[in-house]
């Protein structure tokens, strides 16, 4: 089996004690840090920006896996490179030059991102999916931590899994949304790579046991 990674998400995070948050996560198994950037345009929410992750940089002693929920991603890349991304994953359903965007976010030295919302299939992505690093499915509909992971996320993953091997590419998989202790080993079984997790591990005084016992 490939090595399996978590990346906890901070919005599930206690903002008031940010590097408190950060620190331990630093001493736990996780893997990366998930950041979660939503504009209330293109989802509901509006979470935090660039200053913020500038500081969590700080401190952070692993990867930042920056997660876009923004129209027009195309003119920020720049920025979110010298904040410190490490991943940046913008949304298919946001660009209308994704190839050129995500050739761009690798110009800049970052692993590149594309993220699915529930509704569009994998196959869209099948003329560009080995210049992509990470393929995000969106297994909730994006804004919000806590909701019910949407059942259909368990096909998608199956036609990733395929296309990635079909096409002979390091892509990794990462889920997002609604994971949690009972569908962790499934996902991990059926060929994601990473998962993100926000509610099952902030919600729980044992954070640190979650995450070892995903892993
Ligand atoms: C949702 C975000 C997720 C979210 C996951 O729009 O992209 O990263 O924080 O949180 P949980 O694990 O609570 O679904
Ligand atoms: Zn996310």
């Amino acid at each position: 089996m490939h090595k399996k990674f978590i990346a906890p998400s901070l919005l599930s995070a206690n903002f008031a004690e940010l590097r408190h948050d950060i620190e331990w996560l630093n001493n736990s198994s996780a893997d990366w840090y998930h950041i979660d950037i939503m504009d209330g345009l293109f989802v509901d929410n509006i979470s935090f920006g660039i200053p913020v992750i500038k500081s969590i940089k700080k401190y952070a002693r692993k990867p930042l896996d920056i997660h876009l929920m923004i129209l027009e991603p195309e003119r920020y890349i720049k920025s979110f490179k010298d904040a410190g991304a490490d991943f940046l994953s913008i949304h298919y359903e946001t660009c209308i030059h994704l190839h050129n965007t995500i050739l761009e976010i690798r110009s800049f030295g970052m692993k590149t991102g594309v993220v699915l919302n529930p509704h569009t299939p994998v196959s869209l992505l099948k003329d560009i999916i080995t210049d992509i690093d990470l393929l995000v499915l969106m297994s909730v509909n994006p804004g919000f931590g806590g909701k019910s992971f949407i059942k259909n996320t368990w096909k998608k993953l199956r036609d990733a899994y395929c296309l990635v091997r079909e096409k002979n590419t390091a892509t990794l998989i990462s889920i997002d949304g609604g994971v949690d202790l009972q569908n962790a080993y499934g996902l991990f079984k059926s060929g994601a790579d990473v998962l993100v997790v926000g509610t099952a591990i902030f919600s729980t005084s044992d954070n640190m046991k979650v995450i070892k016992t995903m892993k």
